[in-house]
């Protein structure tokens, strides 16, 4: 199937190419030059801050995003995954680990999308009992309507208030639209 079927799909582009570019090239200078602050990359040996993907959605914004940081980053990727109906409201398991220890280090989690919170919260504790040196976390989108447990985000690229099912730029509905280069909300007739 062709990217112009998948697009005509959509109800409608919420965020366009253009405007997703923009603003991570916006979002990795603020991050930069708020580590930069805090003295990293002050010298050639400072240890470099590691990026955490969150697989697979965060995939294509972390990549966009790496790309324009101006001060040396790592990166390594996990996968989580929600546990079907009849588990706990919320219950995550991890599915792939991180590659390396993060002991001392400073860690950035990069998310596509936090909805209702439990994964960020899963993770955010999972890797704080690694002893590294700070925990931080970067969401593309906020869907801050869906919260359902409270969880610090240090930085966020786009709020969105209301509750529409966004697909594109590396976030699926049964797997499809992670290549579309823009963000939009699925016609209600594809979903479900
Ligand atoms: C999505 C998204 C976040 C999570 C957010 O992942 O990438 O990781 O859901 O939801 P929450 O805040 O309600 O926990 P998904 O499980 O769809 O997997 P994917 O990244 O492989 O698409």
């Amino acid at each position: 199937m062709s990217q112009i079927d998948l697009r005509t799909r959509m109800e409608r582009v919420l965020y366009s190419e253009e405007a997703i570019a923009r603003r991570v090239r916006e979002l990795a200078h603020e991050i930069s030059e708020d580590y930069r602050s805090r003295g990293f990359a002050a010298d050639a040996k400072a240890r470099p801050i590691l990026l955490v993907c969150i697989l697979r959605g965060a995939l294509v914004f972390l990549a966009d995003l790496a790309r324009q940081m101006t001060i040396p980053v790592e990166y390594d990727l996990i996968s989580v995954s929600s546990y079907g109906n009849g588990t706990a409201p919320g219950a995550v398991r991890l599915v792939k680990d991180l590659e390396r220890p993060i002991e001392g280090r400073d860690v950035l989690i990069v998310e596509d999308i936090i909805d209702t919170g439990y994964t960020i919260e899963y993770l955010r504790r999972n890797l704080a009992s690694r002893d590294p040196a700070s925990v931080r976390v970067c969401t593309l989108v906020d869907k801050g309507a869906r919260r359902e447990i409270e969880t610090r985000v240090d930085y966020i690229g786009f709020e969105l208030a209301e509750d529409a099912f966004v697909v594109g730029y590396g976030m699926d509905y049964a797997e499809l639209y992670r290549n579309l280069p823009f963000i939009g909300v699925l016609k209600r007739e594809h979903v479900g």
